[in-house]
């Protein structure tokens, strides 16, 4: 059951209905959860088709994707779920569009993932207008979580959300989760219309800190949600401390919230790399 002390709100991570299933049953709770191209493709039923030498035409991955996340809006029916569009690093914002409309229209409790680049932002503040919801993914920095937080001002609370990615900055030595704690701090001058959704979870540690640091939402995959529910779903207090292993700190940067979205430095390689990765693992799945 939900912790009376958890103030935050808990996502799977993941693209396969079975395992929400099995988290669901785990935590007793689960307030949505998060998909990705990666994640779809390691879907069982996907992986299946794959090892019998067999692809999905365009329209069929599509379909499947739509399938997956109507199983996981029945089974999370208050909950969020995040699907993302194809972006890699030439798709257009109207083409990103274009997708998100649709994808919008799967069922009635999306957000839409757009990347933290650019044209993602170019889509985004046009979807926010549409009256989407949206979860901008592959944030690394304070200044592209700034431009997220001008390109959907009026939006209202719980409509947007911004994802750092924390373990692919660990990956490469820089203390993750110290972007988290950046953010929240540079947004406690806002109005809080943007909710920082902790994601590229990778270990408890990252769910402790963020559930500490007050991140609104925080995704974790699978394994780290049973990790959790096996030490009893703690929530940890002021006394915890992280231990960010030597990780290089990420210093804090005095960006206002007050500049058009397009005026912010918004390139980082991990953005690209991830949008590269991303489409990679989606075109590797059709014909
Ligand atoms: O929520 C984003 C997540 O799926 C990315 O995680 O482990 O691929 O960096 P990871």
């Amino acid at each position: 059951m939900r912790p009376d002390k958890l103030k935050a709100r808990i996502f799977l991570d993941g693209g396969d209905p079975h395992e929400t299933q099995q988290a669901l049953a785990l935590l007793g709770f689960l307030d949505g959860q998060t998909t990705n191209p990666t994640l779809i493709a390691k879907n069982p039923q996907a992986k299946k088709l794959l090892e019998r030498g067999e692809k999905f035409t365009k329209e069929e991955i599509l379909n499947f994707y739509h399938f997956v996340v109507r199983e996981l809006s029945a089974l999370m029916p208050l909950g969020a779920i995040s699907i993302e569009v194809y972006a890699d690093p030439a798709t257009t914002a109207d083409d990103m569009l274009l997708q998100a409309e649709k994808m919008f229209s799967w069922i009635p409790n999306a957000h839409i993932k757009f990347p933290s680049s650019a044209e993602g932002l170019k889509a985004a503040e046009q979807a926010v207008k549409r009256g989407m919801r949206i979860n901008m993914t592959l944030c690394f920095t304070q200044e592209q979580a700034a431009a997220v937080y001008a390109a959907t001002r009026g939006a209202k609370k719980g409509d947007v959300f911004v994802s750092p990615f924390v373990g692919r900055l660990d990956d490469r030595g820089e203390d993750g989760m110290q972007l988290i704690a950046n953010i929240m701090r540079m947004y406690g001058q806002g109005d809080s219309h943007v909710e920082t959704l902790t994601a590229s979870v990778r270990n408890l540690g990252h769910l402790l800190r963020g559930l500490q640091l007050g991140s609104d939402i925080l995704t974790a995959p699978f394994n780290v949600l049973k990790e959790w529910a096996d030490q009893g779903l703690p929530v940890p207090d002021e006394g915890y401390v992280y231990d960010p292993k030597g990780l290089a700190p990420i210093p804090y940067k005095d960006v206002p919230l007050t500049l058009n979205w397009n005026q912010y430095h918004l390139e980082h390689d991990l953005t690209v790399k991830g949008m590269e990765r991303f489409s990679q693992d989606w075109n590797a799945l059709i014909k």
